[in-house]
């Protein structure tokens, strides 16, 4: 036993054949490559015995390991030995670099920055404002975006604080001090200066830089600066664990931004139509578009459901209010992972009363086409322009197209199921086929009249065909379904009968029912998705980029 041991321990194998230097541990089992490798674990030549396969191994009368030749350990051992002098001339330089920086910093905290006090008082301004406050002296707040360091006494930051970007130039003293050198993306700075606009030929961000004659740290970054945590090679997870960083950069702020424009144009629309807004509660004890999706919680020891449309409520505020819309959030339990479902999107529903089917998909087009041209006349279509320079505002009308038609259109373009048979009348048409479609067609369509099996309980059907709907999907290409709308069932006892249908008990809809009672009228409205708006205004390849912090299967954080 003591004898295998010993001989485990010192003797290594080694093949040029099989061997592996990363992989291999020098066992027989698993030899090294090279010699030098064996060294580098074990250089004890008095415990140490290498093996090395013989070249021709495979012949059966020859032994297949051989001690090495004296020649082969002597190359092996030369080669060592250089390799042991070079990592300790490395380590020794290492040490040095060490001492230097050190000294460095000693030297940078003796340096101590003053204001001139003969300079003239700053003003505090935003970086948006930068064109209008060139030569004069300013004050800037802001985090460090980019950093080059020019030798020891030239620095160039690029500060951004929300509304832009800044170039700022620190000379001699300003960038020796311990803050200057130990400086790191994503701190925060105030810096002091005169905007210049800058010489032919040079660039900068909006054509100026701000010649800084004193500036304080804030709040410091750790060495390394944002790209300890986010880096071009960062995958999908590390990009989404770290997206409290991400959106510090030029594409997600950009998003970010266009969102807020966004709800404003859609506010402005609203209420330039004449429309109040409704801010209903998003914890309910109702569905609304069926039981599959529903996120359940407890509520005080009663079931309760995180919303998955605000549509009911709406139309209880009609009444009230007459036509009205909300922003809120909606949930769904979403057990698939796609391009354009999220479990927690913003949700923008319209409910008007006494329209008429005609009448509400008029209403539907008309916000798609005037939000996206009021956003485009605003100081910010630069926003679209940047994420998608060949957006276009569609025009009106939209194509409308029946669900009927659509089940003929893709047979009649060999669009099938999986299994290679056709959609027939009756079939929901999922995703896939429905894309491929609007991405043929190329423009904006109102699928219209579902049949009522694969739509909510809520839709009236048609006059003409006892089977359709009064209901619509507005489908946009490269993005697929952003609204979903219907007339309402009006009438209590279609209304009761619709329930019976989707076997949803009466009681907890008691209020909804009322409506039916207490001065019904025809009426419709619509929900549309602000994340699949913007995956579409933005041409933005998943819907994921479109919102802060998406939540979907398995992601709740940050
Ligand atoms: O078609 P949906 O399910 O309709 C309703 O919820 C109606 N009650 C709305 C109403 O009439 N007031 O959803 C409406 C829209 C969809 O067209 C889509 O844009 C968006 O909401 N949507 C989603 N967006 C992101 N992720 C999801 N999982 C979504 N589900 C629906």
């Amino acid at each position: 036993m003591t004898d295998q041991l010993e001989k485990q321990l010192a003797t290594l194998y080694v093949s040029e054949k099989t061997g592996s230097d990363e992989n291999g541990d020098g066992s027989e089992a698993k030899p090294f490559k090279t010699t030098l490798r064996a060294l580098r674990q074990n250089d004890k030549e008095e415990s140490l015995k290498i093996l090395v396969e013989a070249a021709d191994s495979g012949d059966a009368s020859k032994q297949r390991w051989q001690p090495i030749s004296e020649a082969g350990m002597k190359k092996a051992k030369k080669l060592h030995q250089q390799e042991v002098k070079r990592n300790e001339k490395a380590a020794e330089r290492e040490k040095e670099d060490a001492e230097r920086r050190e000294k460095n910093l000693e030297e940078a905290r003796a340096i101590v920055i003053q204001q001139d006090a003969s300079l003239p008082q700053p003003k505090t301004i935003k970086i948006r404002s930068a064109k209008e406050s060139r030569d004069v002296r300013v004050k800037v707040f802001g985090w460090v975006h980019r950093l080059r360091r020019q030798g020891r006494v030239l620095m160039f930051v690029v500060l951004r604080d929300g509304t832009g970007y800044l170039q700022c130039v620190f000379n001699d003293q300003l960038c020796q001090t311990y803050d200057a050198v130990t400086l790191a993306t994503e701190a925060t700075i105030c810096v002091y200066g005169v905007i210049k606009s800058l010489p032919e030929g040079k660039t900068a961000p909006d054509g100026h830089e701000m010649v800084v004659d004193y500036w304080e740290l804030i709040g410091a970054s750790p060495a390394g600066g944002a790209d300890n945590l986010l880096n071009e090679e960062s995958g999908v997870d590390v990009m989404l664990d770290n997206r409290h960083m991400l959106i510090r950069g030029d594409n997600m702020s950009k998003m970010l931004k266009l969102r807020s424009v966004l709800i404003k144009a859609f506010r402005d629309h609203y209420y330039d139509r004449g429309y109040f807004e409704i801010t209903p509660p998003t914890l309910v004890q109702t569905q609304v578009e069926g039981g599959a999706t529903l996120f359940k919680l407890d509520y005080f020891g009663q079931e309760a459901y995180l919303t998955q449309s605000s549509q009911l409520y709406l139309e209880t505020a009609t009444p009230a209010v007459g036509d009205c819309y909300c922003i809120a959030q909606s949930y769904r339990a979403e057990q698939s992972r796609t391009r354009r479902h999220l479990a927690e999107y913003t949700h923008i529903e319209g409910e008007c009363p006494f329209v008429t089917f005609e009448e509400l998909l008029d209403r539907i087009e008309d916000l798609i086409v005037d939000v996206a041209q009021r956003v485009m006349d605003s100081p910010f279509a630069h926003l679209v322009t940047d994420l998608n320079p060949n957006f276009k505002v569609p025009k009106k009308p939209f194509k409308r197209m029946d669900y009927t038609d659509a089940i003929k259109y893709l047979k009649e373009h060999n669009i099938t199921k999986d299994d290679g048979t056709f959609y027939e009348f009756g079939d929901d048409i999922p995703e896939a086929p429905e894309r491929k479609m609007t991405d043929e067609i190329n423009e904006p369509i109102m699928l219209c009249r579902f049949p009522a099996e694969i739509k909510s309980f809520y839709m009236p059907r048609t006059k003409e065909d006892n089977r359709l709907t009064e209901s619509v999907d507005v489908l946009m290409p490269n993005v697929g379904e952003i609204v979903g709308g219907s007339m309402r069932t009006w009438k209590y006892e279609e209304l009761v009968d619709g329930f019976k249908k989707n076997n949803l008990p009466l009681e907890p809809y008691y209020w909804y029912l009322d409506l039916r009672k207490y001065g019904s009228c025809p009426h419709g409205g619509y929900g549309l998705g602000l994340e699949r708006y913007l995956t579409w205004l933005a041409n933005r390849q998943h819907i994921r980029d479109c919102t802060i912090y998406p939540r979907f299967v398995d992601r709740c954080r940050p």
